[in-house]
């Protein structure tokens, strides 16, 4: 895995050889830290390992850590609880959401059954525990608060707004909590471990809280705008589910004609293969996907900002370009 991965090129090679080295040995203690002596929990729990991903949150750990001492063992430690963590709740959020296809790959509940997918994900979260009594209770603690946050998220967002709630402020709490929460935790935990000085690290905290609901905004447009090709997920998994993202949010909110047709098509989980595509071609028409893109923007601008008053280190040019690497995305 490299920074290529992500389409990052650092401007900086002497830190993209290092990002490269470092990214490899999480590599490495990623395979060993989920083997098993049973070959099927091991085969299950690889299986999306091995499928591909673009470890968007050990190159956050990774990059964070060079404001400090990047040489630490448990950056590696820390960046492989965040991956593992992300990679549980993957196999648990594709139960969840349905979803036939992730990484390019039939999902785990496709490859196997559901049942498999949701304990597969519970090794995994055994797993990274394993890790972090290595990193202490500091480690434990945070980790825990994290992932409390991202499955008050994930039931948020299945829950929907309430009554009286505005809905993309609703939105726009679930993207924090599902998964700015662990970006954010992926960006502390490399910056603490380096031995950064507490002020540096919060802010590499915020900009990863920030550019973790740009990330989501851009999968959400994703979701919407993209082939299955690109994404490696099946187009309009949010819509059969009925989960309402930014672009149908703006959209919904125009006095069009095609806006009313999208509210009678959104109104429930959408299982009909035409509706789906009406749906999906109302919205790639629409203002409403800009809009989105706009709001994208904002949030990766902010997360830029936060990193104004960071030393010039190579690695903040390189957290910048990953800003616009989140932007670019959405085409
Ligand atoms: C997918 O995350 C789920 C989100 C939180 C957007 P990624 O886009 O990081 O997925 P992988 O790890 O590259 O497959
Ligand atoms: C995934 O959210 C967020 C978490 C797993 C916490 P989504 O359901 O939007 O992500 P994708 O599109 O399936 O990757
Ligand atoms: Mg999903
Ligand atoms: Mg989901």
């Amino acid at each position: 895995m490299s920074p290529a991965a992500l389409g990052v090129t650092f401007d900086d090679t002497v830190l993209e050889q290092t990002v490269r080295s470092e990214l490899g040995a999480v590599e490495d203690l990623l395979h060993r830290s989920v083997r098993s002596d049973d070959e099927f929990v091991a085969g299950a729990a690889s299986y999306l390992i091995d499928a591909g991903g673009k470890r968007f949150r050990p190159m956050l750990t990774v990059l964070a850590s060079h404001f400090g001492d990047s040489s630490r063992p448990e950056i590696a430690a820390a960046a492989v609880v965040c991956e593992i963590t992300h990679l549980a709740t993957l196999y648990h959020d594709d139960v969840m959401d349905e979803a036939a296809v992730r990484r390019g790959s039939p999902s785990a509940n496709a490859r196997w059954d559901n049942t498999v997918a949701i304990l597969t994900g519970d090794f995994l979260f055994s797993r990274a525990s394993n890790i972090l009594a290595d990193l202490g209770p500091w480690a434990v603690r945070l980790q825990a608060r994290t992932f409390e946050r991202l499955v008050i998220g994930q039931i948020s967002e299945t829950r929907g707004p309430g009554a009286t709630q505005d809905p993309i402020q609703h939105y726009l709490g679930v993207l924090a909590d599902k998964t700015g929460s662990l970006i954010a935790t992926a960006a502390e935990f490399g910056a603490h471990f380096a031995g950064v000085a507490e002020p540096v690290v919060e802010s590499l905290r915020v900009f990863g809280e920030r550019i973790g609901v740009a990330f989501q905004i851009s999968d959400d447009i994703l979701d919407i705008a993209s082939e299955s090709a690109e994404s490696g997920k099946t187009p309009g998994t949010d819509l059969r589910e009925g989960v309402a993202t930014l672009p149908v949010l703006y959209a919904l909110r125009s006095p069009s004609a095609d806006a009313a047709r999208l509210g009678v098509l959104v109104a429930k989980p959408i299982v009909d293969d035409a509706e789906l595509a009406e749906a999906l071609r109302l919205l790639r028409g629409s203002a409403a996907i800009d809009e989105a893109r706009a709001t994208l923007r904002s949030y990766a601008d902010e997360a830029r900002a936060t990193l104004a008053d960071l030393p010039e280190v190579p690695a903040r040019a390189a957290l910048e370009a990953l800003t616009e690497i989140v932007i670019a995305r959405t085409g």
